[in-house]
């Protein structure tokens, strides 16, 4: 029997701030900072959040390629991967100056590379230990420090482990708990494998807001459509999106105007493309090569009419110099007017093929 908790949390309702009802999901190569400034077009209020940083790189490498981001991705969390207090203190309190709205922790992670680091999802085995992670981040910071996790890892796959872990973890106070409804296999699966094999256990995670209902919860893991969106905001306080949210940028247009603002228009692709046009030129003039934007942006058309001839233009771009107003011309001439012009919320949900 887990006994309810009392942990006031300390986020409250503030649309488009850390406890926002939707956000995307951190993501190792695909959340970067180009990724962010292009889904703010599809949704100005979500929440976003980086893809992992090790602390160790914050101290030691190029601050201004890991941490730095352009205003408009605001609200933006910064997700951490590391065990050792001492380095997230100090990582944290560099961070903080760029601006960010949320520290998060992962405790999530099953990679072998993060398991020899000791932290990520085998964290989950040390709730003290992210306990005085939790207490010792906040010492650093004003911002909320929130923890993602799984619902367990193997060995510790009942609620009740999970019960424990959350129990262990609220007493210090995380703003907020984001939990993939899955548990991690540690030994025999990879990544990717982790994120589709073990099954989906929503309901863990509701019996855990349930269980601590002043505590913060969002969930994370397989959601595709709208609907289920409602489904478990019904449950919990907020839904978090990976995949999809990256392959189908509707989704996140629809959430933008059923959670955040009534009011939203939808760009149509087209306006996207012309939007991110300024975007790209200067990022190239910083020294960024134009195809480190352009593979966002090539799933932008997935399941429209165009979309492979969209996307071998953009593949034809890859040189540093390439002039990206004639390329992005000579490529949008190539898709059908009608699907430049359609606003991105016309086609419901589910019905266009995961993108690039
Ligand atoms: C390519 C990729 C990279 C990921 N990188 C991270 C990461 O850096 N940190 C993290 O906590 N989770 C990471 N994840 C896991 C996602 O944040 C999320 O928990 C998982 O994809 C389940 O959500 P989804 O079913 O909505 O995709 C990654 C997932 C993918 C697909």
């Amino acid at each position: 029997m887990v006994m309810q908790h009392t942990v006031e949390t300390s986020l409250s309702y503030r649309p488009g701030g850390a406890a926002a009802p939707v956000s995307v999901a951190p993501m190792m190569d695909k959340t970067d900072r180009d990724y962010r400034f292009l889904a703010r077009l599809f949704s100005p209020h979500t929440l976003l959040y980086t893809e992992m940083v090790s602390p160790r790189a914050v101290l030691h490498g190029n601050r201004e390629v890991l941490l730095a981001f352009d205003p408009v991705e605001r609200p933006l969390a910064l997700q951490l991967g590391g065990d050792d207090a001492g380095e997230l203190k100090a990582a944290i309190r560099i961070a903080e100056d760029y601006g960010y709205d949320e520290i998060n922790l992962n405790v999530g992670c099953p990679s072998d590379k993060v398991q020899q680091g000791s932290f990520g999802a085998c964290l989950m085995a040390r709730p003290e230990h992210v306990a005085h992670l939790v207490t010792e981040m906040r010492s650093a910071t004003s911002l909320p420090v929130t923890v993602k996790h799984r619902i367990g890892i193997d060995g510790l796959e009942r609620y009740e482990d999970l019960a424990r872990f959350v129990e262990t973890v609220v007493t210090e106070g995380p703003a907020k708990l984001t939990v993939h409804a899955r548990i991690a296999i540690l030994g025999g699966l990879s990544p990717k494998q982790n994120r589709s094999i073990p099954p989906l256990r929503y309901d863990d995670v509701y019996r855990l807001k349930q269980d601590y209902p002043n505590q913060f919860v969002e969930i994370n893991g397989g959601v595709t459509q709208l609907s289920q969106i409602r489904r478990h905001l019904s449950e919990v306080d907020a839904v978090m999106i990976g995949r999809a949210a990256y392959d189908t940028p509707q989704l996140l247009a629809e959430a933008e105007r059923e959670f955040f603002d009534p009011a939203f228009v939808a760009p149509s692709r087209g306006e996207i493309v012309e939007r991110m046009v300024p975007y790209i030129v200067e990022r190239q003039a910083a020294g960024r090569p134009p195809h480190t934007v352009f593979r966002h942006m090539l799933g932008l058309f997935a399941g429209q009419p165009g979309s492979r001839i969209w996307k071998r233009s953009l593949s034809s771009g890859i040189a540093r110099d390439a002039d990206v107003p004639a390329l992005i011309r000579r490529a949008l001439a190539r898709v059908p007017r009608d699907v430049l012009e359609r606003p991105l919320t016309a086609e419901p949900t589910g019905r266009v093929a995961a993108g690039a």
